[in-house]
C-alpha cells in the first residue's frame, strides 16, 4: 500500500509547547514510594530518591510534573507532608484505600522535580478542602517570607520561594468516584472564588480549571459550559483527562484512538469558544490534557478495584502496575501525534503517570528500574519535536473500524524548527499486517535525512511484546531505506513503514 502526505512549512498548526511533555506523579501504589523515594535503595541519594529512576526521568525528557494527584488530592491535607518527617502524621487514603505516611511531600518533591529539570504543577484539594487551604498552600510556597506559612517554609529548608506557576483547581470533580465530588454549578463557584483569591495572594500564577474526566461523561459539555461561565474571567486553561484501552481484541479501533482524542479536543476547543463568545470575553483558554495515556481499565474495574477495595489498607502496595507492549507504544505515539496536531489549542499535556503506575518507566523495590515500551515514543518525540506542528494531508485506502469508522492508514505530525533548519516526521502504521509506503512531500524545505528510528515488535514476537524486569526488547531500532530527493519546490521523503510500527 502507498499513502502520500503533504506538508508545507508555511502552513502552521502551532507552536509546539515544551509543557506538551509533562507527566503526573500521584501518592498511588509505587509511583512514588519505591518509584521516586526509596531510602534503603542502593541507588537513593542522601534525601532517598531513586538514582536510577531521576536518570530515566531525565532521558525521558518529562518538562512539567503535576503532583500531588489524581484522586488522592481530594481528600489530602498538603500540611501533612510538610516538617520533618518523623513528626508527620500517617493517614488513611480513602481514593486508594491505602495507608499514606506522608514521608515524601511538598519539599521532597521540589527536590526531586528540580532534579529532573521539568516545572512543577500543583492540584489543590477542592474535594474535602476549599478556598482557605488553597491560599495557604498558595502562601507557603510562593510568598517570599514573614508572614507565618511562609516562615515556616523557610524554616523547614526552602529560603527561596518554590515560585510555582502551575495550578491545577481540584482533580476530575465531574467524577461520582471523586472525593467531594460536585456538580458543574457548585464546583464553578468554589474554582471561581478559589481562582480570585489565588490571584490575589500571587498575580502570576496559571490556573487550570477541572474539565470533564473522560469524553463519555454524560456531563460532558455542559460541564464545560457551566464550569466555565463561573471562572473563563479567572483561568486560563481547562483540563481534559483520556485514558484509551483496547475493547475484545479490536487492535483496529485501538489504533485509532487518536481519531476520538481528537474529537474530544475539537469538541472542548468549540466548547470554550461559544461559552467564551456567550460571556462576551475577549481572551483564549488553552486545553490542558492533564491525564492522558493508554489503560486497561477493564482489568483494574473488574479484578484489580474490587481487590484492592476488600483488602486492608497498606502503603506503596501494587496498583495499577500496567505492563505496556509493542502496541501500546504505538498508540501513545498516536495519541502524541493528536496533541502536536491540536497545538492551535493544546497548552499543555501530561503523560499519566510517570513511575510504576500506568507509566513508562517501571521499578522494583531494591532492585532496577527500566523502560516500557511506551517510553520510546515519548522520549523521541519530546526530543525532536521543536518549532511548529505543521498541518498534514494524508491520502491512502482508509482502515475500516468499527469504533472510529474510516481512519488514516498512516497516523502523521510532523514539527519543523526554524532556529536549526530541522524538521522531524512521527509516523504510526495502524495497519497490523502490511508494510506502508509513505511519500512525504514537504514544501518550502530542502532537507536530508539525519536519523530514522522505528519501534515495532522485534523479530520473532508479536504485536503483544513486553519489556519486563528480565529483558527489555522493544527498543527504537534503526529504520532503514528512508530516502530524500530534492522537489521542483521542497523534499520529497519516501520510507516503508513496516506493519504495526511508530
Ligand atoms: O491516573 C490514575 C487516575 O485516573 C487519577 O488518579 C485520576 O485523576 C484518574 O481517574
Amino acid at each position: 500500500m502507498v499513502v502520500t502526505i503533504n506538508a508545507d512549512l508555511g502552513d502552521v498548526i502551532g507552536p509546539v509547547p515544551r509543557r506538551l511533555f509533562g507527566s503526573l506523579v500521584e501518592h498511588l501504589g509505587r509511583c512514588v514510594y519505591t518509584g521516586l523515594h526509596e531510602p534503603d535503595h542502593p541507588r537513593a541519594d542522601a534525601n532517598g530518591l531513586r538514582g536510577d529512576v531521576l536518570e530515566l526521568a531525565r532521558e525521558l525528557g518529562v518538562t512539567v510534573v503535576r503532583y500531588p494527584g489524581g484522586n488522592f488530592v481530594s481528600s489530602h491535607r498538603w500540611e501533612d507532608g510538610v516538617g520533618p518527617v518523623g513528626e508527620r502524621p500517617t493517614r488513611l487514603d480513602p481514593a486508594w484505600n491505602a495507608v499514606e505516611t506522608n514521608e515524601f511531600g511538598l519539599h521532597e518533591f521540589m527536590a526531586w522535580v528540580d532534579a529532573v529539570g521539568a516545572e512543577p504543577m500543583y492540584a489543590v484539594n477542592l474535594g474535602t478542602r476549599g478556598i482557605q487551604e488553597a491560599a495557604d498552600v498558595l502562601e507557603y510556597c510562593n510568598h517570599p517570607g514573614g508572614t507565618t506559612l511562609s516562615e515556616q517554609r523557610r524554616a523547614n529548608g526552602a529560603q527561596a520561594p518554590f515560585g510555582i506557576r502551575l495550578w491545577c483547581l481540584g482533580n476530575e470533580m465531574d467524577g461520582h468516584w471523586q472525593v467531594g465530588h460536585k456538580t458543574a454549578s457548585e464546583y464553578g463557584r468554589l474554582a471561581a472564588e478559589t481562582a480570585r483569591l489565588m490571584r490575589m495572594i500571587d498575580p502570576a500564577v496559571e490556573l487550570v480549571v477541572a474539565g470533564s474526566s473522560a469524553s463519555n461523561m454524560p456531563t460532558f459539555g455542559e460541564w464545560e459550559r457551566t464550569v466555565l461561565t463561573h471562572t473563563a474571567a479567572l483561568v486560563d486553561h481547562i483540563s481534559v483527562h483520556a485514558y484509551c484501552q483496547e475493547h475484545d481484541g479490536d487492535a483496529e479501533s485501538y489504533l485509532a484512538s487518536a481519531v476520538g482524542l481528537d474529537r474530544y479536543l475539537k469538541d472542548t476547543a468549540a466548547i470554550i469558544d461559544r461559552t467564551l463568545a456567550d460571556l462576551g470575553l475577549d481572551k483564549s483558554i488553552g486545553i490542558a490534557v492533564d491525564e492522558w495515556n493508554v489503560w486497561d481499565q477493564r482489568h483494574w474495574n473488574e479484578m484489580e478495584q474490587p481487590r484492592l477495595r476488600s483488602a486492608p489498607p497498606v502503603a506503596g502496595g501494587r496498583v495499577i502496575e500496567d505492563t505496556y507492549t509493542v502496541t501500546d507504544a504505538v498508540v501513545v505515539g498516536t495519541l502524541l501525534n493528536c496533541l502536536l496536531r491540536n497545538t492551535d489549542r493544546v497548552t499543555m499535556a501530561n503523560l499519566a503517570q510517570l513511575v510504576n503506575v500506568i507509566a513508562p518507566i517501571r521499578s522494583e523495590p531494591g532492585g532496577p528500574a527500566w523502560r516500557q515500551t511506551t517510553f520510546h515514543p515519548f522520549h523521541l518525540v519530546a526530543r525532536a519535536a521543536r518549532g511548529v506542528s505543521l498541518r498534514t494531508a494524508v491520502t491512502g485506502a482508509p482502515i475500516h473500524t468499527s469504533l472510529h469508522g474510516p481512519v488514516d492508514p498512516v497516523d502523521a505530525a510532523i514539527t519543523f524548527d526554524e532556529h536549526t533548519g530541522r524538521a522531524a516526521a512521527f509516523l504510526a502504521n495502524r495497519s497490523t499486517n502490511a508494510e506502508t509506503e509513505v511519500i512525504l512531500s514537504l514544501r518550502g524545505a530542502s532537507l536530508e535525512v539525519e536519523e530514522a528510528h522505528s519501534v515495532m515488535a522485534p523479530p520473532g514476537t508479536t504485536r503483544h511484546a513486553t519489556n519486563t524486569e528480565h529483558a527489555q526488547p522493544v527498543v527504537p531500532v534503526p529504520l532503514a531505506g528512508v530516502r530524500t530527493a530534492a522537489s521542483s519546490d521542497g523534499t520529497t521523503l519516501s520510507v516503508t513503514l513496516p506493519a504495526l510500527s511508530w
